[in-house]
């Protein structure tokens, strides 16, 4: 039940609402936003991070959750598993099965390459599922590739490689295109267009949506097409460990069978990590919108055998996380509900940031409001900022909310809230890695024959990802793995395979003086109530 304290603030929200129909705040500018972002961005607390002493990043600085997987032990010694026997034989190993993964098995199976792709969990258990508010491309006649590059160059804080980046923008409207043929139900006029909308740092229109279950609806779709193609899947088969073989080529991985605790070797000519995000590890303690099985796996595989990280400290904290009421808290509110025209509003009643800026600068400026500023509302943990939901049917007509935002009201009318009529009480949520393996164009690494794609990459979007881009890298850079590693499975001969890369870290570790009992890819979060995960 929301407190008096809530409800009179609430009062608050509803009292200046009207007054605040017409007057959106200014943007701030961009030295206001530097400091904001260093006095109050979590990415900046020091306290959160820690310098790793081993590896191709060592003397680089990553979340300490991170760290302490990054440099942890294999969970298998080199020579307890039997390299010589095979249980999988394929062309393209697939490591994930969200939208990255999913979409790379598609196009290395067009390609005509043997495809197997793995899941920890099941395909289509992953972010990619929890997308809500939309995919952005390129593809109206005020907009083109280059004005998406420089606003994803800006919000990125010029730190986006340049070309990724490219690629992701100039590929943006085929990726729409090639969703669509496949039968993704995105949200058009009644002739037939596209309907688009703004997101944080966006100079255009160019948020593609289904409502907002958008990677539900994406998901959906590439889910049939693989199943439909018969491409083989195993599901509750993470991979612990990559195999390289004698020349230091990504040869395959050993997978380990959830029920029985087998082990299994699958050797791949080439291999594709697309194992998603980390919100999971709960960096900082924050509550975190993502889904189950984002442990940050394919940082921990890639790093084990060398390949580079980059921006793995830069962290985007969702400015919209739930903060009531208690049953699903830290879960997404999507920003399309800003892009509507809902504001962020203090306990006083006031607007005191523009609702579109950047996500950083957007959580950072909740933060602020709740701690210096003191105009936070007392809430479940400590405390959170308004959305003013009920302006968004003032600003476009009743119906909006149902039509456009129905995953939202569902959501909250399990709870007996109607966000039509009321705010809600929101905090920043751990949401995305902005960083990861960093990649060629060609989703290559400096490992051969290891491509990446998805959250596991890093470099496209800099040091702050906008809304709507990382639905747009999965299917661009997804597709282009899955071509890349098919291309390469042609020309690919492994000599033989070995896990010495294990005994190299270990060795590595030794000399850096670490020693830890903790295992690691982590594979599910530490609160699996009891369950050992071996
Ligand atoms: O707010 C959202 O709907 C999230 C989208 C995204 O992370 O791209």
């Amino acid at each position: 039940m929301l407190t008096a304290e809530m409800l009179k603030s609430m009062a608050n929200v509803e009292k200046t609402r009207s007054a605040r129909m017409n007057v959106t705040p200014a943007r701030m500018s961009a030295e206001e936003k530097d400091t904001l972002l260093q006095e109050y961005h979590p990415d900046y607390r020091q306290s959160g991070f820690t310098v790793l002493s081993v590896g191709p990043n060592k003397g680089s600085k990553v979340p300490t959750e991170l760290a302490e997987l990054l440099q942890a032990n294999s969970r298998i010694k080199s020579d307890e598993i039997d390299l010589d026997r095979i249980d999988y034989d394929v062309d393209v190993l697939i490591i994930g099965g969200g939208g990255a993964g999913t979409s790379a098995a598609i196009e290395a199976d067009k390609a005509g390459a043997k495809v197997l792709l793995v899941t920890k969990l099941k395909m289509g258990e992953a972010n990619t599922m929890m997308a809500e508010g939309g995919i952005q491309a390129a593809d109206k006649e005020n907009d083109s590739p280059a004005i998406h590059y420089l606003d994803a160059l800006g919000g990125g804080h010029y730190s986006n490689k340049p070309e990724l980046l490219k690629r992701l923008v100039h590929d943006g409207p085929l990726a729409i295109k090639w969703l669509n043929d496949l039968g993704v139900m995105f949200d058009k006029d009644e002739k037939g267009v596209m309907v688009t909308t703004h997101g944080g740092g966006t100079s255009r229109k160019r948020m593609h949506a289904a409502a907002d279950y958008t990677g539900a609806e994406i998901m959906r779709v590439l889910r049939d097409e693989a199943v439909n193609r018969g491409i083989t899947t195993i599901d509750y088969a993470p991979a612990i460990e990559l195999i390289l073989d004698e020349n230091g080529k990504a040869a395959g991985a050993v997978l380990m069978n959830y029920d029985t605790g087998e082990y299994l070797v699958a050797k791949g000519k080439t291999v594709i990590i697309a194992t998603g995000g980390a919100g999971r590890l709960h960096y900082q303690g924050f509550p975190t919108s993502n889904h189950y099985g984002a442990t940050a796996d394919g940082l921990v595989l890639g790093y084990r055998v060398g390949a580079e990280l980059i921006y793995a400290d830069a962290i985007q904290y969702h400015p919209t996380g739930v903060a009531y009421p208690a049953q699903i808290f830290g879960a997404l509110v999507t920003e399309k509900v800003r892009s509507l025209g809902a504001m962020l509003i203090n306990s006083e009643g006031e607007a005191f940031m523009h609702p579109l800026e950047t996500r950083d600068v957007a959580a950072a400026s909740i933060i602020r409001e709740c701690t210096t500023r003191g105009k936070g509302v007392p809430a479940l943990d400590g405390s959170a900022v308004w959305l003013d939901t009920p302006m968004i049917e003032m600003i476009h007509g009743a119906g909006t909310i149902e039509k456009r935002l129905p995953g939202m009201l569902r959501m909250y009318g399990k709870f007996g809230i109607d966000l039509r009529k009321e705010p809600i009480l929101v905090y920043p949520t751990l949401h995305y890695q902005n960083g990861g393996i960093l990649i060629n164009e060609q989703a290559g690494t400096k490992i051969e024959n290891l491509f990446v794609a998805g959250e596991a990459v890093g470099g496209i979007h800099g040091t702050n990802r906008l809304m709507g881009n990382s639905l747009l890298d999965i299917i661009v850079f997804g597709r282009i793995a899955g071509k890349s590693a098919a291309q390469k499975s042609k020309e690919t001969q492994l000599g033989k395979l070995t896990l010495s890369h294990i005994d190299k870290f270990q060795a590595e570790l030794a000399a850096a003086g670490i020693h830890t009992d903790k295992v690691s890819p982590l594979l599910l979060p530490t609160y699996t109530h009891g369950r050992k995960v071996r």
